[in-house]
């Protein structure tokens, strides 16, 4: 059934952020909101780079998220304003094409791609004019889905301001597509979270069509998220869009491979639908058709049979013509062997064995390696902050999100947590005083939150 964002309706006064918030907008703007929206930012506990080639993933929302206060008005004006001094006003006309600097991907901006995702869906000439006050709790750049959260809290504002409904699902495949506006070619599963997430229970999110199915983690468990403080934009690097590229020159070259018909194949799962085969016989395929030397862009288009300008426009991203060799053999490596770890860890929370805190950790240290070795996504702090994670009593440790940064997400028994929160601290933060300045919000257990919420003052 399809459902809407819910909406709620709340006592301000009996929330110290939304109080401020409404203070902060009413100092802003002498009026007072007409309505609040929030969106979660997401940990993925297992499914790293796939969503974009097709495959299920396994994230849940956290505590922290996107927040906004809004007004309607008639000024034929957006009006943009942050609680966080670091980050500029800014105002757009309503009518008119929103335009959006991927070069310079600053904090409207990604407020931008929600509203004009909703403009287009709804092919409005002219928007509701509104004045935002946004207030955040996702760490920035760390891996938590700051981006997308903004993204999506950006949407559900516009909608409602707009006074149309949509359900969740249809929020976060618009939300998906519009966030494509900055640069980064992601795969929907951010987006998804933050409106399908349920508290008390992560989802596993399939896409084509997207649905979320609750995934009941182990009891005697709980995850820790740890900052490894290295920041990463993914709109300001390359990193992300070349693993994407490269996921899709694989799958052209394996689907040619196999004589199927690749101008109409552009993610690996389709290369394993069209193929009828297993995850298991998709990774015998890789070894047999794919060399661990990368590829250049000559050989590329000699096995595919196109001209390198076609290569250049039809297979390559803005941000990623500069690159002269691709690694294909280790990208689809692990994007199938993360697949079928996905769904191994569903299936082991869903059949709850006597040993289901270690096979579930056995399974995130084995994607933390893949990761590491295969998609070349972590960086030595990452990897420095998940050994110490082991070390201090995780029986799994991952990097999660994009990755070249941010957070690790670490499977703690209960009983452990109090003191592997405090070797952590020891080893990681305390050390570096850059570090220990940012700890508080950087170490921290998390549980599954709730999805988007609109509030209404009661
Ligand atoms: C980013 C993208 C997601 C996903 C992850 C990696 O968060 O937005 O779609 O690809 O990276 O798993």
């Amino acid at each position: 059934m399809a459902t809407n964002p819910p909406k709620v309706r709340i006592e301000i006064a009996a929330n110290e952020r939304l109080q401020n918030l409404k203070k902060a907008f009413e100092k802003k703007h002498g009026e007072s909101p007409l309505f609040y929206a929030c969106a979660p930012g997401r940990v993925n506990l297992i499914g790293e780079h796939i969503d974009y080639c097709g495959y299920s993933v396994l994230p849940m929302a956290i505590e922290q998220n996107i927040l906004a206060a809004v007004s309607v008005n008639n000024s034929g004006t957006i009006t943009l304003a942050n609680t966080n001094p670091q980050y500029n006003d800014y105002s757009v006309p309503c009518s008119g094409e929103i335009a959006i600097d991927r070069e310079n991907p600053k904090w409207h901006y990604y407020f931008l791609c929600g509203v004009k995702g909703i403009q287009e869906k709804f092919e409005l000439a002219s928007l509701a004019g509104m004045s935002c006050v946004v207030d955040g709790t996702v760490p920035p750049s760390s891996g938590l889905s700051s981006s997308s959260a903004l993204v999506c809290c950006a949407g559900l504002v516009t909608m409602e301001a707009n006074q149309k409904s949509l359900s969740k699902v249809a929020l976060a495949e618009i939300c998906a597509k519009c966030e494509r506006y900055i640069g980064t070619e992601g795969g929907g599963m951010d987006q998804s979270i933050s409106f399908l997430a349920e508290e008390g229970t992560a989802k596993l999110i399939e896409f084509q069509p997207l649905r979320a199915t609750d995934v009941k983690l182990p009891n005697g468990a709980v995850f820790v998220i740890s900052n490894c403080c290295v920041e990463m934009n993914k709109a300001a690097s390359s990193h992300f869009n070349i693993r994407v590229v490269e996921c899709r020159i694989a799958t052209k070259m394996l689907a040619q491979a196999r004589s199927l018909d690749s101008s109409k194949l552009l993610k690996l799962a389709q290369v394993q639908t069209e193929l009828q085969a297993s995850l298991e016989e998709m990774l015998t395929l890789v070894d047999e058709v794919l060399h661990t030397e990368p590829y250049s862009w000559d050989e590329i288009c000699k096995v595919l049979d196109i001209t390198p300008d076609q290569f250049s426009t039809e297979l390559l991203s803005a941000n990623t013509q500069h690159v002269t060799h691709f690694k294909l053999h280790q990208r689809a490596k692990h994007v199938y062997s993360e697949a079928a770890r996905v769904l191994r860890f569903k299936s082991v929370c869903d059949s709850e064995p006597a040993e289901s805190i270690k096979l579930l950790g056995d399974l995130m240290n084995q994607s933390h390696a893949s990761c590491r070795d295969l998609y070349e996504c972590s960086c030595p702090e990452l990897d420095e902050l998940v050994d110490i994670c082991l070390k201090s009593g995780a029986v799994g440790s991952r990097l999660t999100g994009a990755g070249w940064g941010g957070c690790a997400v670490s499977m703690v028994p209960c009983e452990k947590v109090e003191s592997f929160l405090q070797a952590v601290r020891t080893a990681y933060y305390l050390p570096d005083p850059r570090k220990a300045a940012m700890e508080k919000q950087s170490l921290f257990v998390t549980k599954p939150g709730g999805g988007a919420t609109i509030f209404l003052e009661e």
